[in-house]
């Protein structure tokens, strides 16, 4: 894909595709209610494909059609073992999750993944789980998994390192143990796991202690089925947000999007830098807060992020470098270890890409600094993802600023949003 310089604005309504982490549980959850969920708005992008794909295979009847998906569920012990092993492709959320979900049904199964998933650490859910008597075995801390699935034995997880995924993980797998579960958590991630557990009727409590979150739940409960409305992805409007803050004149309407608080950092983050956007009509949609936005070209001023804000931006990295390139003075952006277990190595080819852009920037152990300059010399045309998604979105607003940009594989953009180089071209963007 070769992404090029634009004249000046961006202008319009992009439609946003619904919330990837929203989507995956949208199908995980109400696949174990007792009764039929409908979805609306659900993602259909390679990474829920494979979610949904998993639960048709543990036997669940998930009917599809233009914007709606009926899943019917049949209880917390309605799965069936799956014929062959759960592939999983590129994602992390699904296989974080199933990890959980299917250590405390009946049957044993293997989770498989792509090259880059089964590159990623595993350990950091198969740990916490064990403390929970699960049976999960790894090759070196990475997929294959194999999973002896059995009754677990409640337990109290105090978990170290800031995953929503992980402590999503946790909660599936204590919905089907005994007695209650206690899972301590030290930062604060998405919680969209326990709104939506919360309004399936399970048996949860949250508490805040001395800066901790305490989640207390009570398993084998089952239930109660709940129609969702999926609101549009904030981490994939992010990409459109910044586009139009670069470019002068620019004026772009994104509606109906997520922006619950645990998962805002690009929002406080941009607002620092002096970004121009208005938040209209807010509201709350099955729990979760919502908005449209109006977002206008701006003036963006340097910045330091510290790591508190990076749990809740962890997914905005690659996009917000590309803004921090065009601001009038040096970002800092702090506390960025977890950056390196994404999808890729994404801090080293944030840094890696961007330099290729001839923008100057720097890591000292998990911080990165961006120095803008006023002229942008492109040092070598073509942008290493590594089969990043999220590396080839943003790299693609920064062609639509610097200049002729080639994109080596954008095929993963199906990943999140298979409709992003339309949407991107409909406002203005210039992607072949
Ligand atoms: C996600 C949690 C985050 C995020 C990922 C989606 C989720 O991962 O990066 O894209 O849906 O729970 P971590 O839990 O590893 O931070």
């Amino acid at each position: 894909m070769i992404s090029e310089k634009i004249k000046d604005t961006i202008s319009g309504t992009p439609i946003i595709p619904g919330d990837k982490s929203i989507s995956h549980r949208s199908i995980i959850i109400p696949s174990i209610s007792q009764g039929v969920c409908e979805i609306n708005n659900l993602l259909k992008s390679d990474d829920v494909i494979h979610t949904m794909n998993a639960f048709k295979e543990m036997g669940v009847k998930i009917e599809e059609s233009d914007n709606k998906v009926i899943v019917h569920g049949l209880g917390l012990n309605s799965l069936k073992r799956p014929s062959k092993e759960i592939y999983l492709g590129n994602s992390g959320t699904s296989a974080r999750l199933l990890t959980g979900l299917l250590a405390s049904q009946s049957f044993d199964s293997k989770i498989t993944g792509d090259k880059s998933l089964s590159s990623r650490p595993m350990k950091r859910i198969s740990d916490p789980l064990s403390q929970m008597q699960a049976v999960i075995s790894t090759v070196n801390g990475c997929l294959p998994l194999e999973i002896k699935g059995k009754d677990l034995k409640n337990s109290t997880i105090d978990i170290k390192i800031p995953s929503a995924q992980i402590k999503s993980g946790i909660l599936l797998a204590s919905l089907n143990t005994s007695g209650t579960t206690k899972i301590i958590e030290h930062n604060v991630t998405r919680d969209h796991t326990e709104i939506m557990l919360k309004s399936f009727n399970a048996d949860i409590n949250i508490d805040k202690e001395n800066n901790k979150k305490i989640i207390q739940i009570n398993g084998k409960k089952e239930l109660t089925p709940n129609n969702i409305d999926v609101p549009c992805d904030l981490s994939s409007s992010a990409f459109f947000i910044v586009a139009a803050l670069i470019h002068k004149n620019s004026k772009v309407l994104l509606k109906n999007i997520n922006i619950n608080p645990t998962r805002n950092g690009i929002l406080i983050a941009l607002e620092k830098m002096g970004a121009n956007i208005s938040y209209i009509n807010k509201r709350i949609s099955n729990n979760e807060q919502v908005c449209d936005m109006e977002v206008f070209g701006s003036d963006l001023n340097g910045c330091e992020l510290d790591g508190d804000l990076a749990k809740l931006m962890i997914d905005e990295y690659p996009i917000i470098s590309v803004a921090a390139s065009f601001a009038n003075s040096t970002c800092i952006f702090r506390g960025l270890s977890e950056l390196r277990v994404k999808e890729s190595d994404r801090l080293e080819l944030i840094k890696k890409n961007l330099l290729r852009c001839g923008v100057d920037c720097k890591i000292e152990g998990d911080d990165l600094f961006i120095n803008p300059s006023k002229t942008y010399s492109i040092k070598d045309h073509t942008i290493q993802t590594n089969y990043d998604h999220r590396i080839a979105m943003a790299f693609a607003v920064m062609g639509s600023k610097i200049g002729q940009i080639k994109i080596d594989e954008a095929n993963c953009i199906k990943t999140s949003f298979p409709n992003f180089i339309e949407e991107f071209n409909k406002v203005g963007g210039n992607i072949n």
